[in-house]
């Protein structure tokens, strides 16, 4: 059954921490939701993790690629609920085309909400989809989708008046009916008097401990982007890339010395109808054929 929204402000009441983590796919969906996370975000970070758009910039994720992983991901969640993550240009224009957006990701794709980074501007845009119906997650400290103005992909909030920025920003977008919000990148303390001021969850990424959840990348996660720029907030639970690549390593070998497919991974037939096929294909003769050459 799925989570629902009040459930997740029950489990902030508790201290009960919540769990949130990115995927883009339908048996990656499958896995975290049986592993039971209780928030699956299909972010923008697919530009990065699997469009092999630019390796740490997510402002080349468009609203049709996120649209059709959502839709994926969606599929594949039973419990967890699935947030669609409003990419770059998608929500900035006008509050029209942001609503137009968000449903796009809830009617079409099957999400459960979005989500949109910044205050300003966007705390109007989270008023007008609420407005609509659809449940929205904000973010706040570091937004990579503007990262280019907050100087590049640094902590936020690290000077009082900063920090008192993300703190008033945080508290307008719950004001605008946000239903949790992602701080990213600020310091232990700065998240911790957040997350005590608001009603509503805030999920951290690099944000310490004290936030209601914690949110990382799967990729991230489970090392499967070996190579990758690693931010300094990620822990890696799984070598799931090494595995992948040793096991494709695996398989190579085994059809290289003709090793696989084994007698158990192949269909048999009947020897008389074999004889028969054999017959109406003319198999002998053909052989006779190539012997002669
Ligand atoms: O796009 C994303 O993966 C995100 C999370 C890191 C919060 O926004």
């Amino acid at each position: 059954m799925k989570l629902s929204l009040p459930a997740l402000t029950e489990m902030k009441t508790r201290g009960e921490p919540i769990v949130m983590i990115t995927a883009y796919d339908h048996p990656s969906a499958q896995i975290v939701d049986r592993a039971g996370v209780d928030l699956v975000l299909v972010g923008d970070s697919a530009a990065n993790t699997v469009l092999g758009h630019d390796p740490i910039s997510t402002v080349g994720a468009t609203m049709d690629e996120l649209a059709m992983l959502t839709a994926a991901v969606a599929r594949g969640c039973e419990r967890a609920l699935v947030i669609g993550d409003l990419p770059f240009m998608s929500y900035q224009v006008s509050n029209e085309e942001t609503v137009r957006n968000a449903g796009r990701f809830v009617k079409d794709a099957g999400a459960d909400a979005v989500k949109l980074e910044g205050a300003g501007q966007s705390v109007q845009r989270v008023a007008g989809i609420v407005a609509a119906g659809i449940p929205v997650m904000g973010h706040v400290g570091l937004t990579p989708q503007t990262a280019t103005m907050l100087g590049g992909h640094r902590a936020q909030g690290r000077e009082w008046h900063k920090a008192k920025k993300v703190f008033d920003d945080a508290v307008a977008l719950e004001a605008a009916g946000c239903f949790a919000i992602v701080l990213e990148c600020v310091p232990e303390p700065v998240a911790a008097a957040i997350t005590s001021r608001l009603r509503i969850p805030t999920i951290g990424i690099g944000s310490g401990a004290a936030t209601d959840g914690q949110v990382l990348v799967l990729h991230d996660a489970l090392g499967m982007r070996p190579g990758a720029h690693e931010p300094k907030f990620v822990k890696r639970f799984a070598e799931v890339g090494e595995a992948m690549e040793a096991g494709v390593h695996r398989y190579a070998d085994e059809v290289r010395a003709r090793t696989y497919p084994a007698p158990e991974h192949t269909f048999a037939i009947a020897p008389e109808e074999l004889a028969a096929f054999e017959t109406a294909v003319g198999v002998g003769a053909e052989q006779n054929i190539l012997a002669d050459w």
